[in-house]
């Protein structure tokens, strides 16, 4: 069954104990946190102790996405502050298979992510290191952009080396997904789906009937 992992970028921050605990009763089985420096990418979010801050308001699983230069640096900061995943960048990373060992040595779930233009051949000599690959279908920075189409292709290049080489990685793919380009991005392989402004676009009582139809049509 494929997982749903609101990210709360597109959150009202004004009312965020609310958005948060909202992930949960929707039944979405992830929270997705954007974590941008203004370095790696041209906008800032929040940091370590806004994670903390609500990591008590739900049991799920917290998934942090590093958009930030030197993500080793403060990886260690998001894991202590309760993120069971995390993922860096694959263009920030001199040294790839370190850095997601590095991760996996601070007890978390390693994931790397992958910028539209980043080809996924380099995933047979670390996939066996990663328990996550995100593909992001926008450039990031921002919540609500368009999907970019060819990131289908490289979803399904993705599945096809797990196969080939009998990786355990999940796909994520972030970035534009909603009720129209999910049903593409599923049959490509993607297991995680990853949704800001669709899922926060909806009003509350909406949000559980968006996560039952968007994994019913994955199915
Ligand atoms: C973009 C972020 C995404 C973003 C997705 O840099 O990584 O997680 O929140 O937002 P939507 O679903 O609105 O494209
Ligand atoms: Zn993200």
């Amino acid at each position: 069954m494929i997982k749903i992992a609101p990210s709360i970028l597109s959150a009202d921050f004004l009312k965020l104990a609310g958005e948060v605990k909202s992930i949960e009763t929707s039944g979405a089985d992830l929270v997705h946190l954007d974590i941008m420096d203004g370095n790696f990418v041209p906008n800032i979010t929040f940091g370590p102790m806004i994670v903390r801050q609500i990591r008590p308001l739900t049991k799920l699983p917290f998934d942090a996405h590093l958009m930030v230069d030197d993500p080793i640096r403060y990886a260690p900061l998001f894991a202590e502050a309760g993120c069971e995943m995390i993922t860096l960048h694959a263009e920030t990373e001199r040294h790839l298979h370190r850095s997601l060992q590095f991760l996996k040595d601070l007890g978390v779930k390693a994931g790397v992510a992958l910028n539209p233009h980043t080809p996924a051949d380099f995933l047979p000599y670390v996939g066996d290191l990663c328990d996550l690959v995100l593909v992001m279908s926008v450039n990031p920075g921002f919540g609500g952009q368009k999907y970019i189409e060819s990131s289908t292709e490289k979803i399904r290049k993705i599945s096809d080396i797990r196969k080939k080489y009998g990786f355990g990685y999940e796909i994520s793919v972030d970035g534009g997904v909603n009720d129209k380009t999910l049903a593409a991005v599923v049959s490509a392989g993607a297991d995680i789906l990853v949704m800001g402004s669709y899922f926060f676009g909806k009003p509350e009582p909406e949000r559980g009937e968006l996560v039952r139809k968007s994994k019913l049509q994955s199915c």
